[in-house]
């Protein structure tokens, strides 16, 4: 419900035709003092044009709204008329429309008819999954459930790092040094070790670049030898990687890849070709913007070999033509603001209108100790030892609190888990995040784990109750009123953290909605038996769906018990 909807609607009734109900609705605001009121309407521009005094305005106005059945309390400040809703009638409307719609409750419908496509973790194969990685997918995720959630289709794409010279430079180093009982055994490490092994072996001896060039060159002429290595090095990466997606509860509409576009390059090319928008570089292809800001475009290398860029133009125009999206989201680190700028500018030059609908979503990085992790430094965190250790974390905090606990290690799973995805996008996106283990496992304070445990706690307070049939008569303390603010804002904060592409909207929310809960927990005696127990219970069943509910989107569980 939205009460400032309805406050203007009172009001339009008794404002002479000077104003219309929207031009009402933008003034009223809510007060800084929550003593004031939870609405308050200033009188400026009304009294100007009645010409009056605002104070007089005020006044008169309180008088009139003082007959509606909607407000416990109405009383001008100055030249502010502020007003209190009747939480019994209000509360009952809000917590009624909750317990009827359960988990859809918060459903919005802008997203109806449209398809919003994200392109997101896209891991390299036979490379570590870094937290850049991880963040791209848990934001991504995010992202995907608020979209479903405000009533949009949607396709989640992992578009594999499965293609290019790096597959040239694994390749001739396997060949080299490999070991196959040794990949098998640990696949992501001993590739990467061979990936590192060729860095360091080719600044010494500069013909391994050449040598990896032509592995790759053959590898994309379908040299069989080679797509085998190549085909074996993807299946198994993949392995590796689907153990941490499980983890993460996350899943995929499709794994298309960078490969998947071998055979739809030409096409691309052949296209920039006719609108004569391919120019050459230095032997190379590209493609020049009127932004001399912006770099050309590298389509094709001078030996033929195609690029990242040629990749990604033909995977947009392939998705275009099998999902028809509306938007596209990338959600891909700051670091490739450039390449995304590229991929728009020259779909622009052909002009696809729907590249408008293709979005960057950046985000900042993780830093240790300020500074940026590197692969090739050694300066990496695998991100599989911070979720074992999350969960290990979280094992031992069971185990002291409620050592008799059943699915103890499923618990625990869920509950680190969480606490590594909730830290992650509590954040604003853009912001970057100093990796500190000790902060990403801190159960109190704003966390995920504080949010399950309030759910929780929750839970418990509802099976204590013995109530099975949930009905909300009317409560008249601060703090249930609170509650029943928080909830009706749902489904405008799914609004909002959808449209401003930020899950940390959501987080920062089911934080506020906790801790007005667990004030209400410490200040009100919920199992006593008294006439307002069944609507108590009622107000706590409501508050369960929207934490549930709203974990589910950010991709975190809510164990009932923990
Ligand atoms: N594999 C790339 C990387 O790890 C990310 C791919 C992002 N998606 C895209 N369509 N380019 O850096």
């Amino acid at each position: 419900m939205d009460l400032k909807k309805l406050l203007a609607e009172e009001l339009e009734g008794h404002v002479q035709n000077t104003m219309t109900e929207g031009e009402i609705n933008n003034l009223i605001e809510i007060p800084k003092n929550p003593e004031h009121g939870d609405l308050a309407f200033p009188c400026f521009q009304l009294a100007k044009a009645l010409r009056q005094s605002p104070a007089h305005i005020a006044e008169e106005l309180s008088k009139k709204l003082e007959k509606s059945k909607r407000f416990s309390q109405v009383k001008p400040i100055g030249p502010y008329l502020n007003v209190f809703f009747s939480s019994k009638v209000i509360g009952k409307t809000v917590i009624t429309k909750v317990l009827k719609e359960g988990h859809e409750f918060g459903k919005g419908s802008i997203g109806e008819h449209k398809t919003v496509l994200l392109d997101m973790s896209s891991p390299n194969i036979a490379r570590p999954f870094s937290m850049g990685h991880l963040r791209s997918t848990v934001i991504g995720n995010a992202l995907a459930n608020l979209a479903d959630k405000c009533g949009y289709k949607t396709v989640k794409i992992n578009h594999l790092g499965d293609w290019g010279t790096q597959f040239g430079k694994l390749i001739t180093a396997y060949k080299k040094w490999g070991d196959e009982s040794k990949v098998k055994s640990n696949p992501i490490k001993e590739l990467s070790k061979l990936y590192v092994k060729f860095h360091e072996e080719a600044e010494k001896n500069e013909r391994l670049e050449d040598e990896a060039r032509a592995a790759f060159k053959s590898l994309e002429d379908g040299d069989n030898e080679n797509l085998k290595l190549w085909q074996w090095f993807r299946d198994e990466s993949i392995k590796a990687f689907m153990e941490i997606y499980d983890l993460l509860g996350v899943s995929f509409d499709s794994y298309n890849g960078e490969a998947f576009y071998n055979d739809k390059m030409d096409e691309v090319v052949d296209l920039l070709k006719d609108q004569k928008l391919l120019e050459i570089s230095e032997g190379a292809e590209v493609v020049q913007f009127d932004n001399l800001q912006l770099p050309p475009c590298l389509i094709r290398k001078s030996d033929g070999a195609t690029l990242y860029a040629t990749r990604d133009l033909a995977a947009a125009i392939y998705r275009q033509n099998t999902y028809r999206f509306d938007t596209a989201l990338y959600v891909v680190g700051q670091e490739q603001t450039v390449h995304f700028k590229q991929v728009k500018g020259v779909l622009r030059k052909l002009n696809f209108e729907w590249a408008e609908g293709m979005h960057h979503i950046p985000f900042g990085l993780y830093l240790k100790d300020g500074k940026r992790m590197s692969t090739r430094k050694g300066r990496v965190i695998l991100l599989e030892e911070v979720l074992r250790e999350a969960i290990q974390h979280a094992e031992k905090n069971i185990a002291d609190k409620n050592p008799s606990l059943k699915n103890a290690e499923k618990v625990a799973e869920s509950v680190g888990v969480g606490a590594i995805i909730f830290h992650d996008l509590k954040n604003d996106r853009l912001n970057n995040i100093e990796f500190s283990l000790k902060d990403m496992l801190t159960f109190e304070g704003e966390t995920g784990p504080y949010v399950q445990y309030t759910y929780a706690r929750a839970m418990s307070i509802l099976k204590k109750s013995n109530i099975n049939k949930y009905e909300f008569q009317g409560l008249n303390d601060e703090e249930s009123w609170e509650i029943i603010k928080h909830l009706n804002h749902f489904r405008e904060i799914i609004e909002n953290a959808y449209n401003r592409y930020s899950p940390s909207v959501l987080a920062k929310y089911l934080i506020h909605l906790s801790q007005s809960f667990n004030k209400y927990y410490a200040k009100v005696r919920i199992i006593e038996k008294d006439e307002e127990f069944i609507s108590r219970i009622a107000l706590v069943k409501a508050v369960t769906i929207v934490l549930e509910e709203g974990l589910r989107i950010l991709g975190i569980k809510a164990p009932p018990e923990m």
